[in-house]
């Protein structure tokens, strides 16, 4: 979700101001998923990177994030939205992590759409604790170094329970995964566009929908040895 602080900057107004239109795009992003039946959308909200922003709009994220999950959780519950997270949370304030295991602990029978939010966020330290997770039960001894492949490897990283991801769009202009979900991308449809985040809207997701359906996806095979594969690889 990138653009938030050059969609303020053409406004001349604050940069925390497009973090807050950003957060009602999310609104209309969500909404849209659910009424094309996407079943699974995971926005990266907070890189592990960002951090290092200047304390003032890190706080200023921060209080947006509580707010958003304060006035939003009731609601996409009713929706049959199901709400949880990946990424290192320790340094987020208690109260925002008191939300977010809240949120995450709501029971959904049949959710209509998992939505993960990506918050302190990074691709390589997902694959690092994935890497810990399987040394971990080695040196506990249930698992053998010769059981460590890829799909041993896999089933620890964030997103293990999910399909592989389709289509990765991303806002802003810039082409690039910028640490995102850099183990689950391997066979993803990546897709660009210089659109703001917070200009985002229903129009463009479709957009990005078609080209994806106008994609031939071939796992590294022939045309017409494909289906099987896309049905394997889930
Ligand atoms: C993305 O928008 C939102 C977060 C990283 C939280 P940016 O804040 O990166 O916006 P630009 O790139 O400065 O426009
Ligand atoms: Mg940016």
């Amino acid at each position: 979700m990138d653009g938030n602080g050059r969609w303020a900057k053409q406004r001349q107004r604050p940069r925390t101001l497009g973090h807050r239109a950003g957060a009602r795009a999310v609104r209309t992003i969500v909404e849209h998923c659910l009424e094309r039946g996407i079943p699974a959308l995971t926005l990266f909200a907070f890189s592990s990177e960002n951090w290092n922003r200047p304390e003032d709009e890190v706080g200023a994220l921060m209080r947006l994030f509580l707010r958003v999950l304060e006035s939003e959780v009731e609601e996409l519950t009713r929706r049959q939205v199901h709400l949880r997270f990946i990424g290192e949370r320790a340094r987020f304030p208690e109260a925002l992590r008191r939300r977010m295991a809240a949120a995450e602990a709501i029971h959904h029978n049949a959710p209509r759409l998992v939505l993960t939010l990506a918050a302190g966020y990074g691709g390589r330290a997902d694959i690092a604790a994935a890497a810990r997770r399987l040394a971990e039960r080695v040196q506990a001894g249930t698992l053998c170094p010769e059981q460590i492949d890829e799909s041993t490897l896999g089933q620890a990283m964030s997103l293990a329970d999910l399909p592989p991801p389709d289509l990765f769009i991303r806002t802003g202009g810039e082409r690039r995964i910028s640490n995102f979900l850099l183990w689950q991308l391997a066979y993803t449809e990546l897709w660009f566009t210089d659109v703001l985040w917070p200009d985002v809207d229903a129009a463009l997701l479709d957009a990005a929908l078609a080209d994806y359906a106008r994609r031939e996806r071939r796992f590294g095979l022939l045309p017409g040895q494909c289906e099987t594969a896309a049905v394997e690889s889930r």
